[in-house]
């Protein structure tokens, strides 16, 4: 199996893409939340990118059937329903909805996913779930870290780095890595008994605990503590049924 890692979002181009196992990560936040929100009993997250598109989206939809979720700076965007932390999303109010979700890096990946044959959404929280899918499928694999307004982040990363590890040890799976996946693999393997530890640490953990959400760092450090799969088809993420 061939893995490539991409640290930062970028063009990754549809050829690239064709046939393969494709995983978006955005540890911090939005994949938690997606976990968080199908766990509580949504019908499906619809991931955009902006908050006018969401908004549209949501007229469509109709307000009794949807909810509105998303953050910029963080925080919740007004007039919106929720904001962008997982532990908002509780069932009484998401259960049998639909839920639209703006964030300021993880929601817009989902539209660079061209091409893939199967499209999850990865976090710590459903990581098992997640590794364990990618070799049942058998394609060769992208992992797209969200990252920071265009910037590495630690997180992501080490997530990506554990999927792989997740694999390649418990899969004895031979994987042909590209380099940003050697270094992925390489940061997990040296981190992995102080990962809460180093994500908290890292920027964006720090960032949310500014704002008062140290609680939703924890849970998104919580390995396998929300066990769903979240798979995209016709642009919303739906529990996996195949
Ligand atoms: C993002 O998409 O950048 C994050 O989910 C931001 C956040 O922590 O809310």
């Amino acid at each position: 199996m061939r893995a490539d890692l991409f640290l930062v979002p970028g063009p990754v181009g549809e050829q690239r893409l064709a046939g393969k196992t494709l995983v978006h990560i955005d540890v911090l936040r939005a994949s938690t939340t997606i976990c968080q929100a199908l766990k509580s009993g949504a019908r499906a997250v619809i991931p955009v990118a902006e908050p006018g598109e969401a908004a549209e989206l949501r007229s469509k939809i109709g307000n009794d059937n949807s909810v509105l979720g998303g953050e910029r700076d963080g925080v919740k965007i007004e007039n919106f329903d929720l904001g962008n932390s997982p532990l908002e999303y509780t069932e009484d109010k998401v259960k049998g909805k639909t839920v639209i979700l703006t964030t300021s890096n993880g929601t817009r990946g989902y539209n660079r996913s061209g091409g893939a044959k199967l499209i999850l959404t990865g976090a710590l929280v459903n990581i098992s779930a997640v590794a364990k899918k990618v070799f049942q499928a058998g394609n060769d694999l992208v992992i797209l870290c969200a990252g920071q307004d265009g910037d590495f982040s630690i997180e992501d990363t080490l997530c990506g780095g554990m999927i792989l590890h997740k694999i390649l040890t418990d899969d004895k799976v031979d994987m042909e890595l590209n380099d940003s996946a050697s270094l992925a693999l390489l940061l997990y393997r040296t981190n992995s008994r102080a990962l809460k530890q180093t994500i908290a640490r890292g920027e964006h953990g720090r960032f949310l605990k500014k704002l008062g959400f140290e609680e939703d760092v924890e849970l998104a450090t919580e390995i396998d503590a929300l066990p769903v799969l979240p798979a995209l088809k016709d642009s919303r993420l739906a529990l996996d049924s195949d």
